[in-house]
């Protein structure tokens, strides 16, 4: 067995930080002005199919602990999630998303299907499948068809499984009293923030805010090549109480569908 330490910080975190130079930057400029970062929640991207579906994704998190909360579609995108919550609720909630393959074009499915066949045996049973990478072979030409019908396709294909993103609770920052003070911080220190549907989606009405930074570009290599696309975000969330005086803890569809595009080429 496993700890929820060893799944979170040592394989999910160590990954995505080692991917993605701009969160280690944006962490130590936060630490500098003595902030404690609390993760509100870790996104997981991957394709609707029995073999990799959000069930099976979610079996580590859950043998450890969590528990579904909320449940969430993203019709233009064919993109259905799962949130998942710790008894503990210190821990972040893990948000799960998958391609809806049934929606997207035979070409599509071919492809995602090919990549699968590719994994080896039992590779989606083991505790840190959510965190084992690209378990595939993959050309340039696949990512680029891939992407001219879905950017997530497109990702998932590249980067296979690993968080998307992080995402900093901005309710536990002292030095920032609201999420435009960050965000105003941030693009200071030369960060670009995601602006589609406006840098802040979400509002005090719907309980949520978020704003993402713009996803860094990594060098990939494919089996024709290497190339440099656009790997992970780093997001920041402010949560507000609901009227029972909790802090709302689900996501807003229309705040998250705009969210995917940091990890779009043309942004
Ligand atoms: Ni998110």
């Amino acid at each position: 067995m496993h700890t929820l330490q060893e799944l979170l910080d040592e394989n999910l975190w160590q990954q995505y930080i080692t991917l993605n130079p701009q969160v280690k930057v944006i962490h130590r400029l936060l630490r500098a002005r003595d902030e404690r970062i609390v993760n509100d929640h870790i996104a997981m991207r991957t394709f609707g199919d029995p073999r990799v579906g959000i069930a099976v994704m979610a079996q580590p998190f859950v043998q450890l602990g969590y528990r579904p909360a909320g449940n969430y579609t993203f019709i233009e995108k064919k993109l259905r999630a799962t949130h998942y919550e710790h008894p503990d609720a210190g821990q972040p909630k893990i948000f799960i998303s998958e391609l809806k393959l049934e929606q997207c074009s035979p070409a599509l499915r071919n492809c995602v299907d090919g990549l699968l066949d590719q994994m080896p045996p039992g590779a989606s049973r083991a505790w840190y499948f959510p965190g084992s990478g690209r378990l595939w072979q993959l050309s340039y030409q696949q990512y680029e068809s891939l992407r001219v019908e879905s950017e997530y396709a497109a990702w998932v294909a590249a980067f296979g499984f690993m968080a998307n993103h992080f995402t900093v609770l901005v309710n536990t920052l002292k030095t920032f009293d609201s999420l435009q003070n960050l965000n105003m911080f941030l693009r200071g220190h030369g960060f670009k923030l995601n602006v589609a549907g406006g840098e802040i989606k979400g509002s005090p009405t719907v309980f949520l805010e978020q704003s993402a930074t713009l996803a860094d570009k990594v060098t990939v290599e494919f089996s024709d090549g290497v190339s440099t696309i656009p790997a992970c975000y780093y997001e920041f969330a402010r949560r507000y109480p609901m009227p029972d005086g909790r802090l709302y803890q689900g996501f807003v569809e229309k705040s998250a569908d705009k969210i995917f595009h940091s990890t779009d080429h043309s942004s």
